[in-house]
Formats: structure tokens, C-alpha cells, sequence
């Protein structure tokens, strides 16, 4: 990876070519019994390798199904009940944080899910080389690291060539869809998002959309509840 460049928002509205943007840091962190269970047994079964060719994901599901990847899934939490919930969909999680990737998979393992497969590397390298132009109904991006720090802002991961990558991975039609508790992150992702070309806001107001049904509430949201912070979900549909 290389260093992270300052992203701005050109005065054309167009997506220059994607530069690398370092959106994480690697976080040691010692496993819990459960997340080594999950990499040691879950691992072999579920993480994918990353590719240099598009991945027939119906191959690795067995079936052609509705897809949705996850970007930073955390601990697991809310794309564990989102792929519990959806036995009829397939979902894709990437994280580079390892106990997080442990904890899901010990959750898929319990849960005995098949609809679910995990990177465990930058999502960015996923997208770009491992996934199909035009084939996913949905990309989540749930509290990302908001970066407070206005010399830390290149970081955010939300930025003009982020916004064409998802949008060139997303079916006609699918949805982008993004939560922050950080008003100002909020406020970054809606200018982005209102200046990447080929997207719809489907917020009726043309801001935020009402908390979706289909978001499982995680511990970031439940704090920033009890902190008395706000949630602001962002969705945006490819045109056709
Ligand atoms: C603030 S946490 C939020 C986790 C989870 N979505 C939630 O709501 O609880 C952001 C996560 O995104 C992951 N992340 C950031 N950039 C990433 C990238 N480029 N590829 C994969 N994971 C990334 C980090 O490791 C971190 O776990």
C-alpha cells in the first residue's frame, strides 16, 4: 500500500482514476477463544482468497442469488443478523482487523451459515480485483472510521474514486448504502455522493435517508444513543 493522497472533489464532478487511500491502521489485538476457533476452523471453510481475475461468485455460493458485500464489517455483528436474516440472499464481508474476522466466523460456524464468505485484506484491493463490474444489488458501509482529524480527512475511505469503484461493482439499480454517527462525515459522504455521476439519492429530500428497517443496530450506533448523537444512513441507487 502505498501513502494515502488527498482525494478532492474535482470542479467537474468526475471520478479521477483511483489512487490509494489507507482508510485503516492494523490494530494488535489479542483473540478471544471464540474469534481463534472461528479463524482456525471457519478460515479454511470461508475466507477467500484475494484474486487477480473477477470471481464467479455464483461458483462459490453454488447458486445465483442476490448479492450484497460489506465493507469493514467490525465485529460481525450487524452482517451475521443481516445474512441470518436473509437465508435467500448472499452476502460478502471484508475486514482487515482479525479478531473481527474470527468473531464472524465463529458466528457462522454456530450459526451454521452458508450464504456468507469473508476477505480478510483492504476492500479496495477486493473491489478492484476481485469483483465483477456490474454485479452486486448492494454495498454497506456501516460507521466507517469517520478520521477526525482534518489532516487525517484524505483517509476517510468515502471519497470521488470511491464513489465510481462502488458504482462500477454495483448492478443497474443496486444500492450504496452508508451510516455514519459523525454529523460532518455525514455531511462529506452526501457532498461526494451528490457530485459522483451515475447514482440517485433516494432520500426523498435529497439528504438522509430514515433508518432503514434492514440495519441491525451495532454497539456504535447504541453508544452514540447514549452519548445523545444522531445516525444519518445515506443510500444512493446506480442508474441504469
Ligand atoms: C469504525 S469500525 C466500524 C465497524 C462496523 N462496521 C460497525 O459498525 O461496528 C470501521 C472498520 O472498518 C475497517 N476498515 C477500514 N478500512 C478498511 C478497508 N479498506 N478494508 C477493509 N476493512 C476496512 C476497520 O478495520 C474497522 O474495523
Amino acid at each position: 500500500m502505498t501513502e494515502s493522497q488527498e482525494m478532492p472533489i474535482p470542479a467537474d464532478g468526475q471520478a479521477r482514476p483511483q489512487r490509494r487511500i489507507k482508510s485503516f491502521v492494523m490494530r494488535a489485538g489479542r483473540m478471544t477463544e471464540g474469534q481463534q476457533r472461528g479463524l482456525e476452523q471457519g478460515g479454511p471453510l470461508y475466507i477467500l482468497p484475494l484474486a487477480d481475475q473477477p470471481v464467479d461468485y455464483d461458483q462459490v455460493f453454488g447458486r445465483s442469488a442476490p448479492r450484497t458485500l460489506e465493507i469493514g464489517f467490525g465485529m460481525g455483528h450487524s452482517l451475521l443478523e443481516m445474512a441470518a436474516a436473509a437465508p435467500e440472499q448472499d452476502f460478502i464481508g471484508v475486514e482487515v482487523h482479525r479478531p473481527g474476522v474470527g468473531a464472524l466466523l465463529n458466528g457462522v460456524l454456530t450459526q451454521r451459515l452458508t450464504n456468507l464468505r469473508v476477505y480478510d485484506c483492504d476492500a479496495i484491493e477486493v473491489l478492484n480485483r476481485c469483483v465483477a463490474d456490474n454485479s452486486l444489488d448492494r454495498l454497506m458501509l456501516f460507521f466507517p472510521d469517520p478520521w477526525h482529524k482534518a489532516r487525517h480527512h484524505k483517509r476517510r475511505i468515502v471519497q470521488p474514486a470511491f464513489a465510481e469503484l462502488v458504482r462500477s461493482k454495483l448492478k443497474p439499480g443496486g444500492v450504496f448504502h452508508m451510516a455514519t454517527d459523525w454529523e460532518p462525515y455525514a455531511e462529506h459522504m452526501l457532498e461526494v455522493m451528490k457530485a459522483a455521476p451515475g447514482y440517485r439519492n433516494l432520500a426523498a429530500d435529497g439528504t438522509y435517508v430514515p433508518r432503514p428497517e434492514e440495519r441491525p443496530i451495532t454497539k456504535f450506533e447504541r453508544r452514540g444513543e447514549r452519548l445523545g448523537h444522531g445516525v444519518w444512513d445515506l443510500k444512493f441507487e446506480k442508474l441504469a
